[in-house]
């Protein structure tokens, strides 16, 4: 099999080429200002809407929506594949396309992150048998009653205590100390002095779906707070996308029949431990869609497992709203609440694989679990409630890929509210935002993670998978010409601040983010870090060539669209613009962080005064 192309190779492409050029010998263009426009080839129109800028190498139609670079044109206009369409790209420069050694070779510059957080992994495993230090942990495993080959499975470890083990063992010259810094392994303080994130903890290391060990999680053994501490976002640890234990689960078995989504570390391991080995865990966040999208990859079932608590019960809920989107026929989307005050740890020690088991077989389907939660909220004996069930399903039911789930929810809400005739809106037409009966719980602004609303308006439909450009006749994509395009305001602050660094990436290139950003739940915070990442390693990119970044990826479209969005705007107000959606992102995160407190019962009053004082300046 061929390898990849490198990563470096399409940016090369996309800035060698001249998308004026390319377009105009499939297109006539005619210059119009700065731009060149056109009829669009993607839909049926009379008056000139496509245009294409010669400063971005961007195109975008007014009409129909369709946007994107060099190898986007191709794909659409030629329904050329992805590696194809570099292909002739290629070609057109006289260039030879390189391949990767093997499939998804990693990528040259994060090599030396990796070998030194796998370094650092087999350090603290080896505390695990040094007779100086080794007591306190392993009698710690023993009473959580986990079992050596467990522990060596999961790659445990131990931290020990002092402020410099790691320094000493791995990292004595500048670059050794340098990569355990953006390894999130070291902290670095005001006064410039580097130490040990990780002292007198058990180590939980968190490997990418390859084996690559990419980040850890560090449990105190006393009742220290906080419980676990994990690395921070780093170049190759993105919280909001990684799984913990779906290497291991993928390890145990080539075909996973199943997964089932907990809370926390100990599940995963306990579970694997009693013969249940395809749970996974979310690293302290909410379930995303891209955790969702990743899992499906493998299976076609996923269960979601939470505690039966209220917080087990909201989380649940916004793990469904997140999952409607991607249930699609032929998956299957479950869910498990545990009785309360259990966890899944606790349970498969209690009453062991078959008990577990047997609750994943009778829990709760979607739709189920899905009418029970909406019917606690209203009183279905009631018209007015039942009235009121159905102005609450439908958004969501709204959601769903249009199949059979869907009809068949759609068919039980009619049932339940004997309400006739329920009509979903078109999946063109504009969305209601999604109602959230969490509102109700008085969740603050930072902790209000609700699924996004899409940006309808831009794209009516969304591009097929790229396999399926390459099916069928080779004729260009048709589009449906767009009602009115909406309005900027209607961008969230992550997609606003997005659009801006896409728009602006030199300036975007000098500033830097706010600390603890990697921390505020909201869609897209993921991609905007990793966006800015980007920018940062590549200062001199186009526009065009970071969306090659994300050209062939499922969170691609997205942010096409969002690059799109800039030629519905005039072009001179960026830089302010950026640093204070950047303020405002901050202004989010502290917001979260009291949040936090509040909940915790501000137990560090200093902290809340700083968090109060912070909060104070930022929102002036
Ligand atoms: P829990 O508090 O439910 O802990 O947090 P747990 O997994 O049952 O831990 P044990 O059994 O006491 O060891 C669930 C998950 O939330 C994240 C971790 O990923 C944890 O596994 N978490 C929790 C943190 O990141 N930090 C914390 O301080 C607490
Ligand atoms: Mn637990």
């Amino acid at each position: 099999m061929a390898g990849r192309i490198p990563e470096n190779f399409i940016d090369d492409v996309l800035a060698r080429t001249d998308l004026v050029e390319l377009i105009d010998s499939y297109v006539h263009l005619k210059r119009t200002g700065k731009n060149y426009s056109a009829c669009c080839p993607f839909h049926q129109e009379k008056t000139p809407s496509f245009t294409v800028s010669p400063e971005k190498q961007f195109y975008y139609c007014f009409g129909c929506g369709a946007s994107g670079n060099a190898i986007g044109f191709l794909m659409d206009y030629t329904r050329l594949g992805f590696v194809e369409s570099i292909e002739t790209l290629a070609r057109n420069l006289g260039l030879e396309v390189p391949r990767e050694e093997g499939v998804g070779a990693p990528r040259e510059d994060y090599q030396p992150l990796y070998q030194i957080l796998e370094a650092a992994t087999a350090f603290y495993e080896a505390q695990l048998r040094n007779p100086k230090v080794k007591e306190r942990p392993v009698g710690y495993l023993k009473t959580r009653g986990l079992s050596g080959q467990t522990a060596k499975q999961f790659r445990l470890g131990y931290a020990p205590q002092g402020w410099d083990n790691l320094i000493t063992a791995l990292g004595g010259s500048d670059t050794g100390v340098k990569r355990l810094l953006s390894a999130g392994l070291l902290i670095e303080n005001e006064q410039g002095h580097r130490y040990d994130r990780f002292r007198d903890r058990v180590m939980f290391p968190i490997r990418d779906s390859r084996g690559r060990v990419i980040a850890f999680g560090g449990r105190v053994m006393g009742n220290d707070k906080p419980k676990y501490l994990n690395s921070p976002e780093t170049p190759v640890f993105h919280k909001g996308r990684e799984l913990y234990g779906l290497y291991e689960a993928k390890q145990a078995s080539n075909k996973i029949r199943r997964f089932v989504i907990v809370e926390g570390y100990m599940d995963v391991i306990a579970l694997a431990q009693y013969g249940i080995p395809y749970a996974v865990a979310t690293l302290g966040t909410a379930t995303s869609r891209d955790h969702i999208e990743k899992l499906f990859r493998h299976s076609d079932e996923l269960i979601f497992c939470f505690d039966g608590d209220e917080a087990g019960r909201r989380a649940a809920w916004r793990a469904l709203e997140n999952a409607l989107p991607t249930a699609k026929d032929g998956r299957q989307i479950k869910f498990l609440l545990l009785p309360e005050g259990e966890d899944p740890d606790t349970l498969v020690r209690k009453n062991g694989k078959d008990y577990f088991e047997g609750l994943l077989n009778e829990c709760d389907t979607l739709s189920e679990y899905f009418f029970k939660y909406l019917s606690a909220e209203v009183d279905t004996r009631t018209l007015d409630g039942r009235a009121r069930l159905a102005s609450l399903a439908k958004p969501h039911l709204e959601q769903l890929p249009a199949g059979v789930l869907q009809q068949l929810m759609l068919k039980r809400l009619g049932e339940i509210t004997e309400l006739q005739d329920i009509q979903l809106a078109p999946p063109e037409a504009p969305r209601a935002e999604p109602s959230a009966p969490d509102a109700r719980h008085g969740l603050g602004p930072g902790h209000d993670y609700a699924d996004y609303p899409e940006m309808e308006g831009l794209h009516s439909d969304q591009p097929p998978p790229y396999e399926e450009y390459n099916a069928g006749s080779r004729q260009p994509v048709r589009r449906k010409a767009l009602q009115k395009p909406k309005q900027r305001d209607e961008l969230s602050l992550v997609d606003a601040t997005i659009r801006m660094l896409l728009n602006a990436p030199r300036q975007a290139a000098e500033l830097s983010l706010p600390d603890g950003l990697g921390e505020l739940q909201l869609p897209r915070m993921e991609t905007l870090l990793e966006l800015f990442e980007f920018i940062k390693q590549k200062p001199d990119a186009s526009t065009a060539a970071i969306l090659g970044h994300w050209q062939n990826r499922e969170d691609g479209a997205t942010i096409f669209k969002l690059a799109a969005r800039e030629f519905l705007l005039p072009n001179d107000e960026q830089s302010p613009e950026l640093s204070d959606a950047l303020r405002r992102l901050y202004l989010q995160k502290v917001e979260q962080d009291l949040d936090q407190i509040i909940a915790d019962g501000v137990k560090d009053k200093n902290k809340f005064k700083e968090l109060l004082h912070l909060q104070k300046e930022l929102s002036k």
